[in-house]
């Protein structure tokens, strides 16, 4: 295995399941010490005991819990080199501007977009203090594309994160922290199994769009965040990273 995160310390969010879980693996794997952070208790102390980092249990909308996360981090491991913020919901159920009711909205901004604001702006300042970090942020195939499956209020909080990857990354360029915002096509994972399961034909109808004809393994996600995070991509920041078996190319 290549080692080139080694002695590097990752704060992930959302580390119990899905994508989180694999990129909790896959930075271990490369040598990084990995702080998992989740909601879920019983599943992200696992994966942190798999990974042998360490869990905190954090709702990543408290901006008090989210502070904590990073100060543990860099009390723990010394230094914060890697903020994957990545955490997040799925639409609620018949997502549509005619139906979606203002709470179900502002719980998926709340989630999905407030979430990364705060951690953006609990992790830099300790990346600021060596000058360097990379940050990766959780955005959507959705957010540069329209999905034709209702989802108003998901699609305008990844199109949230992606603007806000963007700005930041050009923002704090000189200072060595590179800020990226990651954009999945479908990925198999607990939180589509879940859309699916509600809607069947909802698969059948993404399917049809992916050019590659199956949608990602999380493992597939996980290695393009690896690379995000190492130094051979030294030269990317403010970027749109997609990762979409050709969705928004065709
Ligand atoms: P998942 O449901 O498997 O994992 C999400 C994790 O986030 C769970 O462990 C959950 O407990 C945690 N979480 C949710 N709310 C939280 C909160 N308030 N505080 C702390 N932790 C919280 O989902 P998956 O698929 O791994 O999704 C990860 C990210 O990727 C999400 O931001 C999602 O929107 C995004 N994404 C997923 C795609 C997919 O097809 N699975 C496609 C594009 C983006």
């Amino acid at each position: 295995m290549i080692t080139r995160l080694q002695g590097r310390t990752a704060v992930i969010t959302g580390a119990a399941s899905g994508i989180g879980l694999a990129t909790a693996r896959r930075l271990a794997a490369e040598g990084a010490r990995v702080v998992c952070v989740d909601l879920d208790a019983e599943n992200g102390a696992k994966a942190a005991a798999e990974v042998n980092g360490r869990f905190i249990q954090a709702d990543v909308t408290d901006e008090e819990a989210v502070r904590a996360v990073y100060e543990e981090a860099v009390d723990a491991y010394g230094r914060l080199d890697i903020a994957f913020n990545n955490a997040g919901i799925s639409p609620p159920d018949d997502d549509s501007i005619l139906t979606t009711g203002l709470a179900a909205w502002r719980r998926v901004q709340e989630v999905n977009l407030t979430s990364v604001y705060l951690c953006c702006k609990y992790a830099i300042p300790h990346m600021r203090r060596h000058g360097k970090g990379s940050i990766i942020n959780t955005a959507s195939f959705v957010a540069v594309m329209g999905a034709a499956t209702s989802q108003i209020s998901y699609s305008a909080s990844k199109g949230g994160v992606l603007a806000m990857s963007r700005e930041l990354g050009v923002q704090f360029a000189r200072e060595g922290i590179r800020v990226n915002a990651l954009c999945p096509g479908p990925v198999n994972t607990p939180l589509l199994r879940e859309l699916f399961a509600k809607d069947p034909e909802r698969a059948a109808r993404r399917l049809v769009h992916v050019p590659m004809g199956r949608f990602a393994e999380a493992d597939e996600i996980a290695a393009a965040v690896a690379f995000l995070a190492s130094d051979d991509a030294s030269f990317i920041t403010a970027n749109t990273f997609l990762v979409d078996g050709g969705i928004s190319g065709a």
